[in-house]
């Protein structure tokens, strides 16, 4: 009752207590009454979940300590009680042998069958009762190493975690469908981390799904546009992707066609600032349009007229349509800025950026390796400081990218995330059993890439002419017997 005395305690010391707890004894706690309830399943409790590990019977939300990930979860599967759960079936195996060895096996099997019934129906039962209620405030999800992960629980998942930072479905057996949500109403666009190694299903439609939740990346316009771009050669502006080529929902969206422009304002950022009057098919200039009015001189507040008149050269010299009118007001201390343009048909974006100026470019970008005059320009456009950087960083988060054995990749999923701004904050790219992807996909994200660290590039061994041919670090499934790699066995 409301006079027990529990109820007195005041519920920012519940929910310090509660911050002690494990995922299994906040929802015995959530079965108290209303008021626990809503304490238990509310905050910041409910940022790490590692579902699989759970259901494996270790309730705990991080990481256990002085261990990495990747540990832990070696370390669950290999002494946890449970250590026969997922046997490994060996299609080589000699059947000739007793009927005394053939009835384990089979007992095995029927074990491992109920385990897997178990977690399945445990997974579904999270994602359909618990990650709804919570998963505005998860930033990581690990389903790592779970046989009974399937697509439809993924898909719940990553559309319940708009905020998601960091997925591991590595040596799962997910395909593409599990990714149909990344995009919608922002699922997938704070991904830092996405590791999908051992997942061979998973094809070049995730890769473009990807992209597209990660949605555009103002900075790309201005390196590339500004920078590189305006004073050099035609070679140059033509490399300049972001402007020159289609969006990548434009031609690669699977869904209904009718559905484009809607989609294409659920992608951009803020997109509920975001009106589009109308629109035809040239899609590629909502892009533009979107990029260009990202930039603008926070600090002062007050637009950069100079860059506008830039970018609208460089859409001119790539023979757009002419930019015929651009304006911009000030209204309740924000910018309103609209912008107008003769395409094929009229077209119209109204929206207001938000105003936060933050760190200045020098803080946060270390180009490695320095790709020499692209890198150059950059740093000359912001070694004033002054550009409101917290804005640009928001575009494209992704800093880790594991496609191991994801052997169906080709190049034309790495032109989709390499297309639209690349990947500015991209270190570690493991392509490692992609052999249908060839030097010049390997090229394009490399080149789109501009963080990447050489050593934590990885590609097939035998692409001899690819980027980063002295350091990058070759293909890591070289005889490893479990990856897939064109010289497993050599
Ligand atoms: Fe070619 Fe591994 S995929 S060496």
């Amino acid at each position: 009752g409301e006079d027990n005395l529990l109820h007195k305690i005041p519920p920012e010391i519940i929910l310090k207590i509660f911050g002690f707890l494990g995922p299994k004894d906040l929802c015995r706690c959530a079965m108290v009454c209303h008021s626990w309830s809503k304490l238990a399943l509310s905050g910041k409790l409910w940022q790490c979940l590692h579902p699989v590990r759970w259901i494996k019977g270790s309730w705990y939300f991080g990481l256990i300590e002085n261990e990495s990930n990747e540990d832990t979860e070696k370390q669950l599967d290999s002494s946890s009680s449970t250590e026969d759960l997922y046997v490994t079936i060996d299609d080589d195996a000699d059947f000739d042998e007793s009927e005394e060895s053939d009835a384990s096996d089979t007992s095995i099997l029927s074990y491992k069958a109920m385990c897997i019934r178990k977690e399945a129906r445990s997974l579904t039962e999270i994602s359909k009762y618990l990650i709804p209620v919570v998963g505005w405030n998860v930033h990581t999800l690990v389903l790592s190493n779970s046989y009974a992960i399937t697509n439809g629980v993924v898909y719940k998942m990553i559309i319940s975690c708009p905020n998601l930072q960091h997925l591991n479905l590595s040596e799962t057996n997910v395909s593409d469908v599990a990714f149909k949500g990344l995009g919608r109403n922002g699922a997938g666009g704070q991904l830092k981390y996405l590791d999908l190694s051992g997942c061979l299903k998973i094809t070049d439609t995730t890769l473009v799904r990807l992209a597209k939740a990660l949605g555009m990346n103002p900075q790309k316009v201005e390196m590339c546009c500004v920078g590189a771009c305006l004073p050099d050669t035609n070679q140059q502006i033509n490399d300049c992707h972001s402007v020159v080529e289609k969006c990548v929902w434009d031609v690669e969206d699977d869904d209904d066609d009718e559905k484009d422009v809607d989609e294409v304002a659920m992608a951009l950022p803020n997109n509920d600032e975001v009106a589009i009057e109308s629109c035809d098919e040239t899609l590629n200039c909502i892009s533009n349009r979107r990029e260009i009015s990202n930039d603008y001189s926070g600090s002062s507040n007050v637009y950069d007229h100079k860059l506008n008149e830039d970018i609208a050269n460089v859409a001119r010299d790539n023979t757009l349509a002419s930019w015929t009118n651009t304006d911009w007001t000030n209204s309740d201390g924000y910018e309103t800025i609209t912008y107008e343009q003769n395409c094929s048909s009229e077209l119209r974006t109204t929206f207001e950026p938000p105003l936060a100026v933050t760190d200045s470019y020098e803080n946060i970008v270390t180009c490695k390796p320095d790709c020499g005059q692209y890198c150059r320009n950059r740093k000359a456009k912001y070694s004033s400081g002054d550009t409101n950087w917290d804005l640009f960083h928001q575009g494209r988060p992704l800093e880790f990218l594991g496609l191991s054995s994801c052997y169906q990749i080709t190049d034309h999923g790495l032109r989709a995330l390499a297309n639209n701004g690349g990947l500015p904050n991209l270190r570690h790219l493991d392509l490692s059993g992609c052999f249908d992807v060839t030097s010049t996909g390997l090229r394009e994200i490399a080149k789109s890439s501009p963080c990447l660290d050489p050593h934590l590039f990885f590609y097939c061994d035998n692409i001899t002419d690819g980027p980063l041919q002295e350091s990058a670090s070759g293909c890591q499934n070289l005889q490893c017997m479990n990856r897939v790699c064109c010289r497993s066995g050599e």
